[in-house]
């Protein structure tokens, strides 16, 4: 017999499990308080821009005016990506998913990057510039080429939102417009040890490449269960149909113990404070719009799931309402999952910057309950 360790150690989802400590973002979840640097979502959200809020997070402090405009001309200057990938993901299959299409471009321009096998501190930072620049780029590009539109070359005059809406729509959007995706880049720019970051932080404690551990936090955030809720809310929204029909679905799906999209969070156990930020802008929008269906609907999902199942602790979290924010922005919901990498790479580039400083190699262990006392069997003598 093998020695079995206390089955009762096992954090099954490495549920408040600790394995670092961060200066970047605290999360009280019964209070459903977000700070960066201490400083609270809402006060980010209202007073800054998806530029500082990168820049503080990877440098860990409050820019100073210099250094944000220094931050910004460099972020404006290296929007470009190298031909030979426009033309790649212009050779993307049509179908492709969009969070598959943008794993394999990140991974393609790092071969591009004559720094990408630099894993000192200083590169590190460089190319997050560039990755956070890059990005929105690069998501654009491929949403362009799925919908069969000409991709369109970055603009250096506009801001990072309103460049970005403006390379994704082919118009430049309104001052408000930028500004209110600014602030949706600002809500899911970071939040601690969330699967996709700590994915990242993974690969960076093996002392990989920073486009490796780019690629890998990619691939954690497209999961339903993380970053791919809030195109699945834009699902759900579609199949309720009409505001009268909300309350009955709800009820219907959580009688057959069936999961709501947008609702329920590890940490929080009460309203997740990035989904009031953005029903507040989204109530906004749908008054100026003429109160859309989308939001009227959320409303009654709302408190549908709040008097049913808010006792266990299930609140409405980020992607709740940030599907309808960016669908009046006229974005399509294949393309929320990339838009909210296009807003968490600064959070993954700061958090792999931070844990490298004092890295130690990531490498849990599991309680084995297989077989013991076993002998290889020759394939003939098997049944
Ligand atoms: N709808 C209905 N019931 C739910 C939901 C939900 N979305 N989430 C949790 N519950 C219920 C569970 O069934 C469970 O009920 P029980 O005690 O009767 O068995 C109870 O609430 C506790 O749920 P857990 O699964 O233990 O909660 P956990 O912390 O593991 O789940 C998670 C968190 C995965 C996010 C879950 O709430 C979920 O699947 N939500 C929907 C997907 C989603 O919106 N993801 C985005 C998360 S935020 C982000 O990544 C940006």
């Amino acid at each position: 017999m093998y020695p079995v360790s206390n089955m009762t150690n096992i954090a099954k989802g490495l549920e408040g499990v600790l394995f670092t400590e961060s200066k970047l973002t605290f999360i009280n979840g019964s209070e459903g308080i977000l700070t960066h640097l201490g400083i609270p979502i809402q006060e980010w959200a209202e007073k800054s821009t998806f530029e500082e809020l990168s820049l503080a997070l990877l440098d860990g402090e409050l820019p100073t005016a210099e250094e944000l405009a220094k931050f910004d001309a460099q972020l404006r200057a290296n929007r470009a990506i190298p031909d030979k990938l426009i033309e790649e993901i212009a050779s993307f299959p049509k179908n492709a998913n969009p969070m598959q299409a943008l794993r394999t471009a990140v991974s393609y321009l790092g071969l591009f990057d004559p720094q990408s096998e630099d894993v000192s501190q200083e590169a590190r930072r460089e190319i997050s510039i560039r990755l956070i620049a890059q990005f929105a780029t690069i998501i654009a590009a491929i949403a362009r080429a799925r919908e069969g539109q000409e991709i369109i070359a970055p603009r250096a005059d506009l801001t990072h939102a309103g460049n970005f809406l403006y390379m994704l729509n082919g118009k430049e959007p309104s001052p408000e417009q930028a500004r209110l995706f600014d602030i949706a880049l600002i809500l899911h720019a970071d939040h601690g040890m969330n699967a996709s970051t700590f994915t990242a932080i993974a690969t960076s404690s093996t002392i990989s490449d920073m486009y490796s551990c780019i690629v890998s936090a990619i691939g954690a955030l497209k999961g339903p269960l993380h970053g791919g809720a809030n195109e699945q809310v834009m699902v759900m929204l579609d199949e309720v149909g009409t505001p009268d029909k909300a309350e009955a679905y709800i009820t219907k799906k959580l009688d057959n113990k069936e999961k709501i999209m947008g609702v329920g969070h590890r940490v929080y156990k009460y309203f997740d404070p990035r989904s009031r930020v953005l029903r507040d802008y989204a109530a906004m929008v749908a008054d100026k719009e003429g109160k859309s269906n989308y939001y009227q609907i959320l409303e009654t999902i709302e408190k549908t799931v709040v008097d049913r199942i808010g006792s266990k602790g299930i609140y409405p979290n980020v992607d709740f309402y940030s599907g309808t924010v960016y669908s009046d922005l006229g974005i399509k919901k294949e393309y929320f999952t990339p838009i909210f990498a296009l807003a968490r790479i600064s959070g993954w580039c700061a958090s792999v910057i931070e844990y490298s400083k004092d890295n130690r190699l990531l490498r849990p262990d599991a309680v084995y309950t297989g077989l013991t006392d076993q002998h290889y069997k020759d394939l003939k003598d098997r049944q």
